[in-house]
């Protein structure tokens, strides 16, 4: 296991016995079953802040750290949260990785005794992930997040769901906003993740839960390390993450600085967009599948994505004959 205790404390703030970890934005060392308890607390509090009240929750989880620490803390805490707890796994097609992903999920889920559906991305767009990304000079990521956001609330929305949750960062919000304020991209920032996103099912919009955005992936390590929840820890072999990671490293000079800057930023951020006038975004519904766009031509981006797929597919198709 790694070694998660850095310097300084070395007992329990809560019980006074050998600390295992220490957390520096909270300056506290804890043992074992206080860093458990401070975790789900921080879950817990999370949501409660930002309006939460229960209801049926679709958990995506993807068998990395954050979304199996997710689902199992979320099922520790079902009962106070008032929720009814179901899984989700999308299987992207990306070789051994979807193969191996799938294989985690499916058992520990299956241990736990949650309820859980495994779709193919093939069922919404006719190709898998590696297939529709060599149509496109995005990157890997991008269109790959664009479709699992897409499948995740349309399964969710078919099926009577109230919320999708999912194992959002504070390192993963934070190095997107401090990208998106670095490269002047204001309209990344009204779109950032927010803690809670209540359901809008008039726009076919089914509610957001990221009860980890202020835990940061390493708390996450450590609660399935802890815990001894199995986790895939491989890269996404599609994703150089190059750019992002360079941000990202910029985290760690900062915080040197000020071990709660990350915590503090991301909530500024928040509050600020509190102030401003939602109404900013319009929405319409997609002329193909009749789920949300902000797209002037009413296509929505995971059917232009399909419309390119096929128009490449019939081509290929014809040259074959
Ligand atoms: P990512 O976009 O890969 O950073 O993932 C963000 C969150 O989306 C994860 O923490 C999961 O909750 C969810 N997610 C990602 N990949 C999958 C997948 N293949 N199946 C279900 N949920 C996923
Ligand atoms: Fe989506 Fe790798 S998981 S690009
Ligand atoms: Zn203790
Ligand atoms: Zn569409």
């Amino acid at each position: 296991m790694v070694n998660f205790l850095i310097n300084k404390l070395k007992r329990c703030r809560v019980c006074g016995s050998t600390a295992v970890v220490f957390i520096p934005y909270a300056n506290a060392a804890f043992c074992k079953s206080h860093f458990i308890a401070f975790y789900e607390r921080k879950i817990k509090k999370t949501l409660d802040d930002y309006g939460f009240k229960g209801g049926k929750v679709l958990v995506g989880v993807s068998g990395g750290k954050d979304s199996m620490a997710l689902i199992y803390a979320l099922k520790r805490l079902q009962n106070d949260l008032n929720i009814d707890l179901y899984a989700v796994h999308i299987d992207l097609g990306i070789h051994e990785y979807s193969e191996k992903s799938k294989k985690i999920v499916s058992s520990f889920l299956s241990d736990l005794g949650i309820e859980f559906e495994i779709v193919n991305v093939r069922r919404f767009i006719n190709a898998s992930i590696p297939k529709v990304v060599q149509t496109s000079r995005r990157p890997a990521c991008a269109i790959c997040g664009l479709i699992k956001r897409y499948i995740l609330n349309s399964i969710a929305y078919e099926n009577d769901y109230d919320y999708i949750a999912t194992g959002h960062n504070l390192d993963d919000v934070s190095t997107y906003l401090l990208k998106a304020f670095l490269t002047h991209r204001s309209e990344d920032i009204l779109r950032a993740p927010t803690p809670v996103s209540p359901p809008k099912k008039e726009y076919k919009l089914v509610g957001r839960l990221r009860p980890q955005l202020f835990l940061s992936e390493r708390d996450n390590q450590l609660y399935c390390e802890l815990n001894h929840i199995p986790y895939i820890d491989d890269p996404c072999p599609l994703s150089s993450g190059a750019s992002l990671f360079k941000y990202k490293l910029l985290w760690t000079k900062i915080l040197e600085t000020n071990p709660v800057s990350q915590i503090n930023f991301v909530k500024t951020v928040f509050e600020t967009r509190e102030k401003i006038d939602e109404s900013v975004q319009k929405l319409d519904f997609c002329k193909y599948c009749g789920y949300p766009t902000t797209s002037d031509d009413k296509i929505c981006a995971v059917c232009r994505i399909k419309l390119r797929v096929n128009k490449l597919k019939i081509k290929t198709d014809n040259r074959k004959h």
